[in-house]
């Protein structure tokens, strides 16, 4: 024994699980077995061509050098205009915007400049497990707000005023929503937002699925709604919205008196983001919004196609994705049954049936009793897989 052990900032927090969730089923591909790939959550589309042409010619022009610490000038103030066409409000490039090696660590270094120790943060759950993972780093206290089925997981102003006391320092919000699809409702977030003037917490809004609606659903953020940035961060990026998970590009629009800190901590940890993403990024804001709408129309048809074979299951439940690409579905009559949890559940059906979905646990405690489905990938695997998964239940069931 080496005497190790970890500090407790750190020891507190689990790595995403979706990552172990893949090497279980890579492990299985590599023994030459297929399978379905229902757990990822990023998008299976190339990133546009003129995104990536503009990656190439900032190569060539050798704009290969450490960039501003918040981002390049022309990226940050494209950023602020971006916000100025899709919400209406002004906001200052030079105050307000950081860019960031993806949302993730925008999330990170928000949380961080605004969370002290002890104080509390409340995030959903289930949910992005990084909300959770941030306020441990900074020596907060996580508060999940548990979303339930029941209520078609809202995160309403009532449930959140139970959970807010004089600890409350942030509340995270997530529309549209990882991992239950859905979308905030106007008046949801303008009660959220009155709770925060009234009880002086910040919000911390993750619209990284922002365009990605059905249904004619809209979307609404507390940007919408306050028409300023006081005591409110809003994280985004382009990794979902123009399919570019590998090139690590976000941002966080903060406070003024938020961006300092943020500053220093962007700089500890990375220097400044990637200097090829962020003429990509450039170029994706500048450039025609098409292939987005291109994509959002495939995510619908695919949305109808997962909401078509789970209606044919008996014995799960779910609520009709309004927006992202995930569907929670609740499986908990399922593994009461087969007396397993969520994870080992998930573990069987891609062992034994090749088809690899999230458990609940690894979106938060209150993830139990539920997998998630992504519909990032093709028709066919999803009408597969949910079939999969149907003949996995009926016959595990029986066993
Ligand atoms: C809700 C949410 N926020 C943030 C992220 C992270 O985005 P990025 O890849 O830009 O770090 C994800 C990724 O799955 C997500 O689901």
């Amino acid at each position: 024994m080496c005497g190790y052990e970890a500090p407790r900032r750190i020891a507190n927090v689990s790595a995403e699980a979706a990552f172990a969730v893949l090497k279980i089923a890579k492990n299985v591909e590599r023994t030459g077995k297929r399978v379905i790939h229902l757990e990822i959550g990023e998008p299976d589309f190339d990133t546009p061509k003129h995104i990536k042409d503009a990656a190439m010619e900032a190569l060539n022009k050798n704009f290969t050098h450490y960039t501003p610490t918040l981002g390049i000038p022309e990226l940050r103030k494209e950023i602020a205009e971006s916000i100025k066409r899709d919400y209406g409000v002004e906001i200052d490039w030079e105050k307000n915007v950081a860019v960031t090696t993806g949302c993730k660590q925008a999330i990170l270094a928000s949380t961080l400049a605004v969370v002290d120790e002890g104080e509390e943060v409340i995030y959903p759950n289930p949910g992005y497990p990084e909300y959770e993972a941030a306020a441990y780093f900074a020596g907060g206290k996580p508060v999940p707000y548990r979303l339930r089925l029941e209520d078609g997981f809202r995160m309403t102003p009532e449930g959140l005023a139970e959970l807010i006391t004089a600890k409350t320092k942030l509340v995270v919000l997530n529309s549209p929503n990882n991992p239950c699809g859905v979308v905030m409702p106007e008046e949801d977030v303008k009660g959220i937002v009155d709770l925060a003037e009234d009880h002086g917490f910040y919000i911390l809004s993750d619209e990284v699925y922002r365009p990605i609606l059905f249904d004619g659903s809209k979307h609404y953020s507390p940007l919408h709604a306050k028409k300023n940035l006081d005591k409110l961060i809003i994280v985004d990026g382009f990794s979902k919205r123009y399919a570019m998970t590998g090139w690590r590009l976000g941002y966080a629009l903060v406070p003024e008196e938020i961006l300092p800190q943020v500053f220093k901590l962007l700089n500890v940890m990375t220097s400044c983001p990637n200097s090829i993403s962020q003429y990509a990024a450039l170029a994706a804001l500048r450039g025609s919004q098409e292939p987005v709408m291109n994509m959002v129309k495939q995510y619908w048809r695919r949305r109808d196609v997962v909401v078509e074979e789970l209606s044919k299951l008996e014995n799960i439940r779910f609520v009709r994705p309004k927006g992202a690409f995930y569907a929670l579905v609740d499986v908990s009559k399922v593994l009461n049954k087969l007396k397993v949890n969520s994870e080992e559940f998930v573990k069987m059906l891609i062992e034994k049936y090749g088809v690899a979905f999230l458990h609940g646990t690894a979106l938060g405690s209150y993830g139990e009793g539920f997998i998630r489905i992504s519909f990032a990938t093709s028709e066919e695997n999803i009408r597969e897989g949910i079939r999969i998964l149907g003949k996995a239940i009926e016959e595990l069931s029986k066993s």
